[in-house]
């Protein structure tokens, strides 16, 4: 049941190995990217406890030996402090270029330590074991990298691939469902951007993706449904990366919903009145709905693509955010931040149909400014 997709990127190609078991795997998959049996490992005071001792056996297998930096959870450890702690702190392992580097964790330590990987000695290589969903299926693939600033979210960084990717199933087992939901989110927007195939057996398999109430012994078909889905946003988002690593065109599909879903965070504070996932659904719903207004897709799309992630149990409206949000003006505004602002006008995901996702710089102000209203004066 372990699927590998190859990153095919010239001169900095690699896997990513998905499947359950793989920390069990962690020395014997890494082993042969080490000049010596040595690894750094930093992870998060919510990771650890649940899984560092596993990942260290996994290692010790093959006879690695590895030092932990525990850094505390949560997107404020995306920041200049925290970095400047792992940078040093890898300075003070000694660690040398051909070493490796673990992150251990989320999307924040997953682009957190790959910044500091790209930084430190001009660049260490590192390893991705990302223990999320939404990191499995998206931060820790494609080499984006970075901290938020002040000014905003993830404006700082680089583009530093990883060695190596372990997506190892069982993780998942130990995400509440609201996490699990959240990188759901991720998932159902591939299906949505590039793939109606995908997305039709979401609809009919995606919940049996949902955790269960006891994780225990899975049934093997729960456990491939989860590889699959893995497997195939993986997949897709190795093959947008590999045609444009650096965001010049087709990149920018992987944000479909996320300009909507970047102003609703920052209205929230990238607070836990909104994980990025939910955003990200939320922000999808919206991009359809704004496609409809411009006759680019039937309504039909919109109400298709709510429907799946009411079905799914998630946030799928403004409605479902609680507490006060900006008015249309106000979220419209919070959109200007988006990094990919282009000469002062903002880029859009949008879509011809589900599955059909393109990049538009002409989206009209007030087309998006009625979509918002509508949304707005449901809650
Ligand atoms: N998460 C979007 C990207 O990697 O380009």
């Amino acid at each position: 049941m372990i699927e590998t997709v190859h990153v095919n990127l010239p001169g900095r190609a690699y896997d990513v190995v998905i499947g359950p078991g793989l920390l069990a795997q962690a020395g014997a998959r890494i082993t042969p990217f080490l000049r010596r049996p040595r690894v750094t490992i930093v992870t998060e005071e919510n990771v650890a406890p649940l899984h560092l001792a596993a990942l260290r056996q996994g290692l010790e297998e093959t006879g690695i030996t590895s030092e932990t930096l525990i850094l505390p959870a949560g997107e404020s450890t995306k920041s200049w402090p925290f970095l400047e702690q792992t940078v040093e702190w890898l300075l003070a392992q000694k660690v040398e270029r051909g070493d490796i580097v673990i992150a251990f964790g989320g999307g924040v330590i997953g682009d957190l330590v790959g910044f500091a990987a790209s930084t430190v000695r001009r660049g260490v290589r590192f390893v991705q074991i990302p223990t999320s969903l939404l990191a499995q299926v998206d931060s820790s693939v494609g080499g984006k990298t970075g901290i938020n600033s002040p000014s905003g979210k993830n404006l700082i960084g680089a583009f530093h691939q990883p060695t190596l990717v372990l997506a190892d199933i069982d993780l998942l087992s130990s995400l509440s469902e609201r996490d699990f939901l959240s990188g759901y989110g991720e998932v159902a927007k591939y299906g949505m951007l590039g793939d109606p195939d995908f997305f039709d057996w979401l609809e009919s398999d995606g919940p049996n993706l949902k955790p269960l109430a006891d994780e225990t012994a899975l049934p093997d078909d729960k456990i491939a449904a989860r590889v699959w889905a893995v497997t195939r946003s993986v997949q897709m988002k190795a093959d947008i990366v590999e045609r444009d690593e650096t965001e010049q065109g087709d990149r920018a599909l992987l944000n479909l919903g996320h300009t909507f879903c970047h102003a609703l965070e920052a209205a929230t504070g990238y607070s836990d009145r909104l994980l990025h996932g939910e955003g990200v659904a939320i922000g999808c719903a919206l991009a359809f709905e704004l496609s409809a207004r411009m006759g680019l897709c039937a309504q039909e799309e919109p109400s298709r693509v709510r429907a799946h992630l009411n079905a799914m149990g998630m946030k799928t409206d403004l409605s479902d955010i609680e507490g006060e949000l900006p008015d249309a003006h106000g979220l419209l505004a919070l959109m200007g931040q988006d990094k990919k602002v282009v000469d002062g006008q903002l880029r859009f995901i949008l879509a011809r149909g589900i599955g059909k996702a393109f990049v538009s710089a002409d989206v009209p102000a007030d087309k998006v400014l009625s979509v918002l209203n509508d949304a707005l004066a449901m809650r």
